[in-house]
């Protein structure tokens, strides 16, 4: 039965490229699921944009002594090129700098404002005499009061991914010219979490014990059995979405209150353009809504925002947060200051039109349960022994085959043995197989069911040797040819989530009937009738030199 899915995926900072950490935590998963259900025949809206507001946009404009506007835009059309690159199939990337978003925010923040659900504070706040600012967020850093890392920001420490306020950090010190602030007063909106200590207790604790990852639950668990503080949902800065009180002036929405609703504003812009209402898919029960990021921002997405929905009262809550961990590089954290990363549009200029490489590489070693490691070996190997010598040595010998000895029309199938009944079981599987998996967001497991099959259909060519049988048994090769190509069929269409860009190559390659699914696979419909007639073969996969490895690894450590 179709269903309705708004899927998010967080929306990154505008400040700098995108790097394959960003693409194996959030964006190739969300990417996976959103292409899984749409073949599935849901009604599915995947939503993302940039995130232009906020301290790491100011201190990125500081550095180059240009306006932020300067920055996001520069950035905005960098990161959305890039997703569009790598086949992320977003239904809209907008932007929070867009007027409808501006609106969607302010129009949000007056309600829960009207309602009373704010608490006003004067209180003392960190101040830095010399930029004649205040400090908050990532414009201070110091020791992380929970869990003793020295580079915690002011609101969020990345080590142990809790949220203080930058009053709370030991020896803090500020961004801008390195002093140690001073306090100063001032007033701000804070959202009482406190008071959704209870309701999040419940609906996480209770609701979402059994489905949300293990890593998700108990963070969330252990922030809820702490005590939750009131948080405040402004700032004294001059760059965001002016705080839409009469009379308050010089003050914004403080960056995680309005980039979540970046979502909600990013959903309507689509609608519009689409000539859809908005309302379902962020208001209708019967709603799916699931949101894609890492896990620095699990405790905005599972403890802030739906508390901040709630004080709404109209919307759905998030049905599920599958967050991931974080990617290595080379053993090292990535590190955008200190250039260790890989950057899409690098990768893209080293290895051109090889998106699919890297998509299948991050997802094999995507950061699920716990961090993980890219490194180029691996890249390498992953690309030469299982998509060069699996799945593209499969495809390309099935393909030539079959012009070889039926000029490219499909043979017939006679008499299956119990080989032949083995592969085709194992296809007709695979789907119930892959929505196993991707519905409990297990990406690997996935991915590597994809593989496999492809495994099994090189290894069943191997073992029937069709090249040696067409001398001696030609009846038999047919069957063996005709069984081969339902198996490539197959995988074009098992592998579209994942290699979106080689499924379509490989339908196009075998004229593949529009119409097929991955239900007409699981009820055996053949899927190349008897004398269709396919394409000639095209290489799906290079290898990848040592050089080429070699290269990487020197630009990495210049
Ligand atoms: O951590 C980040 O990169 C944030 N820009 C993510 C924002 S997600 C959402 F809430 F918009
Ligand atoms: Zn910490």
């Amino acid at each position: 039965m179709s269903k309705r899915f708004t899927l998010t995926a967080a929306l990154p900072y505008s400040n700098g490229p995108i790097h394959i950490g960003h693409l194996a935590g959030v964006y190739i998963p969300a990417d996976i699921y959103a292409r899984y259900l749409r073949l599935l025949g849901n009604d599915v809206v995947f939503i993302c944009g940039s995130d232009e507001h906020g301290v790491p946009i100011t201190i990125k404009a500081k550095k180059e002594n240009v306006s932020p506007q300067i920055i996001v835009d520069r950035y905005h059309k960098i990161i959305k090129d890039s997703f569009a690159e790598f086949g992320i199939s977003f239904d809209n990337y907008s932007r929070t700098s867009n007027t409808i978003h501006h609106e969607t925010a302010s129009y949000f923040f007056k309600k829960l404002y009207e309602n009373d659900k704010f608490v006003v504070e004067v209180s003392d706040q960190l101040y830095d005499s010399d930029a004649k600012q205040f400090l908050p967020d990532r414009f201070v850093v110091g020791t992380c009061p929970k869990c003793g890392n020295n580079e915690s920001y002011g609101d969020q420490c990345e080590a142990c991914g809790s949220i203080h306020n930058g009053t709370d950090l030991i020896d803090p010190k500020s961004v801008i010219s390195g002093n140690s602030p001073i306090l100063k007063s001032t007033k701000h909106w804070y959202l009482p979490l406190n008071k959704y200590q209870k309701f999040l207790r419940q609906w996480i604790g209770e609701e979402h014990k059994n489905d949300w990852k293990s890593n998700v639950y108990g963070q969330c668990m252990s922030w809820i059995n702490d005590d939750l503080r009131p948080r405040a949902v402004t700032r004294d800065l001059d760059w965001g979405i002016p705080v839409p009180i009469e009379g308050e002036k010089g003050k914004v929405l403080y960056v995680w209150f309005d980039a979540p609703i970046g979502y909600i504003s990013s959903t309507k812009e689509w609608a519009k353009k689409e000539g859809k209402d908005w309302e379902p898919y962020w208001k209708d029960q019967d709603t799916s809504l699931v949101h894609f990021i890492g896990k620095d921002n699990i405790v905005f997405h599972c403890i802030i925002f739906p508390s901040m929905l709630k004080a709404e009262g109209s919307y759905i809550l998030p049905k599920n947060v599958p967050a991931n961990e974080f990617l290595n590089l080379e053993g090292k954290k990535i590190s955008t200051s200190k250039n260790w990363a890989v950057w899409l549009t690098d990768y893209l200029k080293d290895f051109p039109n090889q998106q699919d490489v890297l998509r299948y590489v991050l997802i094999s070693t995507a950061p699920e349960t716990k961090d993980n490691d890219f490194t180029w070996k691996d890249f390498q190997s992953r690309n030469n022994n299982e998509l060069v010598a699996i799945f593209g040595n499969f495809v390309n010998r099935v393909v030539v085959l079959t012009h070889k000895y039926y000029k490219g029309h499909v043979p017939s199938a006679t008499d299956l043995k119990s080989d032949d009944h083995y592969v085709l079981d194992l296809l007709s599987k695979t789907p119930n197989s892959l929505k196993f998996s991707l519905d409990r967001f297990r990406f690997r497991e996935a991915n590597q069911t994809m593989i496999n099959l492809a495994r099994s259909g090189n290894k069943y060519l191997a073992d029937q040797e069709p090249w040696k049988l067409i001398k001696s048994d030609p009846i038999r090769v047919q069957t063996v040819i005709n069984t081969a190509l339902q198996i490539v069929a197959g995988l074009a269409l098992v592998s579209e989530p994942f290699l979106p860009f080689t499924s379509s190559r490989l339908k196009s390659m075998l004229v593949l009937d529009k119409e097929l699914s991955w239900d007409g696979i699981t009820s055996g419909d053949i899927l190349l009738p008897v004398h269709h007639r396919i394409n000639q073969a095209e290489l799906l996969f290079n290898k990848i030199e040592d050089s080429q490895i070699f290269s990487q690894l020197s630009k990495l450590n210049s």
